[in-house]
């Protein structure tokens, strides 16, 4: 199959010009001014963007947390994603209790061949146990089956958190496998003492969410995180910064050049901590952790990505639906489910609010849903760009259309959406991973299984085109 996408404005983290992108198989094989060739298949893209596909290195499909499963699966959740404008996901292959991490990579492998992606994907190991069944040994194996990343919890103390014993080991192994580290980053045992000293004075209420993990316990994980990787010498990526006690130590960080970088969340930068308060348990919808954040946060986290402290937007999309899982929490915040949807509104939120109010450039925002994620999960450059050799995985986006996010239109299973009502200008139009065409002028025509498990590099290694070669690089 052969693709002409014909006339649109490429956009990549480094370029801006309007040419013709002509596909051959997966890959993208030409770029030039006004391309004579025959394609089986042309795409107008004049007046729109195209941009390479988004990347989201943050998501929790089909996992099992807080007493129930998050309600999208490989399935629901990628299509979801594909009508976003994200082609890849890195998704949190869990190790479940009493799971040695090539069971927990086996559970997940499972996932994915059942629910047949429509895009592409990767994943990282959360290490949960490194004493009764994890190991050293299977850990420093994981980056050789092409999982390249570690995640570790700091916090969820009583389920998936680690010690910082654990945390330190698995920073010594990654400095030796070329591996990144992830971390959740949150003081974990002081927010354990005061969610059960809420509780016990009867503060029930979704706000007390927020109210029990106050912005310094994420500062203070953060920097220990920081501090403990500079240390051992690993490189270290803190997902889903939400305030400036956590963005300071990533600053610092930054500034010193050791090697730590941070992640925020497109909700960090629209949705503050009064949502909690919602009458009628809407403040449920709102519990994820860190939990939503006083207003003035958010102007720290846009300050941050537009100056390169924050190198990444992911979505943290762990969706539960509000009728029957949220509610499990009714009487007690600390039961209901941490986590929110998004996977298919970052473009959109990021495209109008970002790029539209002038806050960050097109540039950057491609940079920042794309290519960096590319970069630091090792799938650059055969992803994250658009170059001669590159996968074809990309967006024509129109910059002009109109659009109202809500959970009516969505194609996740969550049954709310986090932007209701939001209007946006500018809509992803037609996707496309590998040449093929996932959704077509709002209409999914995906095969199930056009996506595939992705192998990544190690990190700060490319990752070759498919054909084996290095893709040209533009800009
Ligand atoms: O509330 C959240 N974020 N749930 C998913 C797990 C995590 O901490 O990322
Ligand atoms: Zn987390
Ligand atoms: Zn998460
Ligand atoms: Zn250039």
């Amino acid at each position: 199959m052969s693709v002409l996408i014909k006339g649109g404005r490429i956009i990549t983290a480094a370029d801006d010009y309007v040419g013709d992108i002509f596909i051959e198989g997966e890959t993208v094989s030409l770029i030039g001014r006004s391309l004579d060739v025959r394609a089986e298949k042309v795409i107008d893209a004049s007046g729109r963007y195209v941009i390479p596909g988004c990347i989201d290195p943050h998501t929790h499909m089909e996992m099992p947390f807080g007493g129930t499963v998050s309600c999208d699966d490989f399935t629901s959740g990628t299509i979801s994603a594909a009508f976003g404008g994200t082609t890849t996901i890195v998704d949190f292959c869990l190790q479940q209790a009493g799971q040695t991490l090539p069971e927990a990579l086996e559970t997940w492998h499972e996932k994915i061949e059942r629910a047949k992606p429509v895009i592409d994907v990767g994943f990282h190991l959360a290490v949960t146990d490194l004493q009764e069944k994890g190991t050293l040994e299977d850990l420093a194996k994981a980056p050789e089956e092409g999982v390249t990343s570690y995640k570790l919890f700091m916090a969820y103390k009583g389920a998936i958190m680690v010690d910082d014993e654990t945390l330190f080991k698995v920073m010594q192994v990654a400095s030796e496998t070329g591996a990144l580290v992830m971390v959740h980053a949150e003081h974990g045992d002081s927010i354990d003492v005061l969610v059960k000293q809420a509780l016990a004075e009867g503060k029930t209420e979704p706000k007390w969410h927020a109210a029990t993990r106050p912005p310094i316990t994420e500062g203070e994980a953060t920097n220990r995180a920081v501090q403990l990787a500079h240390l051992a010498g690993a490189p270290l990526y803190v997902v889903h910064v939400s305030c400036k006690e956590a963005i300071d130590p990533i600053a610092r960080a930054r500034e010193a050049d050791w090697r730590a970088w941070g992640e925020t969340c497109t909700q960090y930068l629209f949705i503050d901590e009064s949502y909690l308060d919602r009458p009628g348990f809407e403040g449920a919808k709102y519990v994820y952790t860190p939990p939503p954040r006083p207003k003035e946060n958010q102007e720290h986290l846009w300050h941050a990505l537009s100056t390169g402290v924050l190198s990444v937007i992911s979505t943290d999309h762990c969706p539960f639906r509000f009728d029957g899982q949220k509610t499990l929490g009714k009487d007690d915040f600390s039961k209901i489910p941490n986590g929110g949807p998004g996977v298919e509104d970052r473009l959109m939120m990021i495209h109008n609010f970002g790029v539209r109010e002038g806050r960050i450039s097109l540039n950057r925002m491609v940079e920042l849903l794309s290519t960096a994620p590319a970069r630091f999960f090792g799938l650059y450059p055969r992803k994250g760009t658009i170059a001669v050799g590159s996968d074809a995985d990309l967006v024509v986006f129109d910059p002009n259309r109109k659009k109202t996010i809500s959970a009516e239109t969505h194609h996740s299973n969550i049954d709310y959406n986090l932007y209701e009502g939001t209007e946006v200008t500018g809509v992803p139009e037609t996707v496309l991973l590998r040449g093929q065409v996932l959704v077509e002028n709002g209409e999914l025509v995906a095969i199930p299984g056009a996506g595939r498990f992705v192998r990544r590099a190690r990190f700060g290694e490319e990752l070759p085109g498919a054909a084996g070669e290095r893709p040209i690089q533009v800009g």
